[in-house]
């Protein structure tokens, strides 16, 4: 993990814009908001799809990037006081915080489009069609019908009880999305076989809402020191959540459950899948 996360962070810091590059203010608040932080979940399920695949390396990166930078720019907007209204991220003061908000706004967008630049800019697949379909997919995941639409459910949820399924449909769509993103660019390029593919999205998809449900846990349950963000937004802010539906433990209960299906959806690809299974169990077992 730490080898990839390392590879990750320099292959973040080549792709932005240096900050002494005009508008330096904006390219400061690009790098302040991707650098030096995260657990780069989602590029550490690149390279470990793309593992499977046999996919390069160096491909991979570009692929882990892109989702990062997209991830990033989430962080960002998420954060802002018209959504989430939090000053704190990665330990760090939010974006706005540091930058103020127009600058924090523009940074989102920059991010956005700086991941489709990294998508599209250099081969990363065996043919070029295979290409536009991975941009096709980190769009789609990125966009109202994925991580966009999640957040629109989110706000307008505030304050309301959602049933089970509405609670899944805007976990999926919020966070499940862009990291089942991730597993299936990371397979992509390469050259996986149906079956394998088809067994990697049924782990994204799994994985993306186990993601979800374990954040809701730790930030009912963790302290802000850990997080490195602020605890107990989401009762602060009375929003739904897995946590306020069905209590911790039969939250932790769905988590280890999640955790279980994902496994064995990848069983059948054997020791190849074995960086998967464990990084499932790292996004349970997680401290922050
Ligand atoms: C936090 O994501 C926001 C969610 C989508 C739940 P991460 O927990 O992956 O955040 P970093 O990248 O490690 O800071
Ligand atoms: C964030 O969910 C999802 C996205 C950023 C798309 P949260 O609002 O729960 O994430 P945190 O807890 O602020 O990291
Ligand atoms: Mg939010
Ligand atoms: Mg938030
Ligand atoms: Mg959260």
């Amino acid at each position: 993990m730490a080898a990839i996360q390392q590879r990750t962070e320099q292959a973040l810091d080549a792709a932005l814009p240096d900050a002494a590059l005009s508008p330096d203010e904006l390219h400061a608040a690009m790098r302040y908001a991707v650098l030096e932080g995260g657990k780069r979940v989602r590029a550490l399920l690149v390279h470990a799809a793309g593992e499977i695949a046999a996919a390069e390396p160096e491909r991979l990166d570009r692929a882990a990037c892109a989702v990062e930078l997209i991830h990033a720019y989430s962080l960002v907007h998420d954060d802002l006081p018209c959504m989430d209204n939090d000053v704190l991220r990665r330990g760090k003061p939010t974006v706005h915080v540091e930058f103020g908000e127009a600058t924090a706004l523009l940074t989102g967008d920059a991010l956005q489009t700086l991941a489709f630049q990294v998508l599209s800019d250099t081969p990363l697949a065996d043919d070029a069609g295979r290409q536009l379909e991975m941009i096709a997919q980190l769009a789609q995941a990125s966009g109202s019908r994925g991580m966009a639409g999640g957040q629109a459910i989110d706000l307008a949820s505030v304050g309301k009880e959602l049933t089970r399924e509405e609670l899944e449909f805007m976990h999926i769509h919020k966070t499940g999305a862009l990291i089942r993103a991730s597993v299936r660019l990371g397979a992509l390029c390469g050259a996986p076989d149906d079956d394998a593919l088809d067994r990697l999205d049924r782990y994204g998809k799994l994985v993306g809402l186990l993601f979800q449900v374990v954040d809701d846990i730790l930030d009912a349950d963790a302290d802000t020191a850990t997080l490195g963000k602020t605890a107990g937004k989401d009762a602060d802010h009375d929003k739904p959540t897995y946590v306020s539906l069905l209590g911790i433990s039969e939250t932790r209960a769905l988590a280890d459950a999640l955790l279980a299906e994902a496994c064995e959806a990848l069983a059948p690809l054997g020791g190849r899948a074995h960086h998967l299974a464990e990084l499932a169990g790292f996004i349970v077992h997680r401290k922050f």
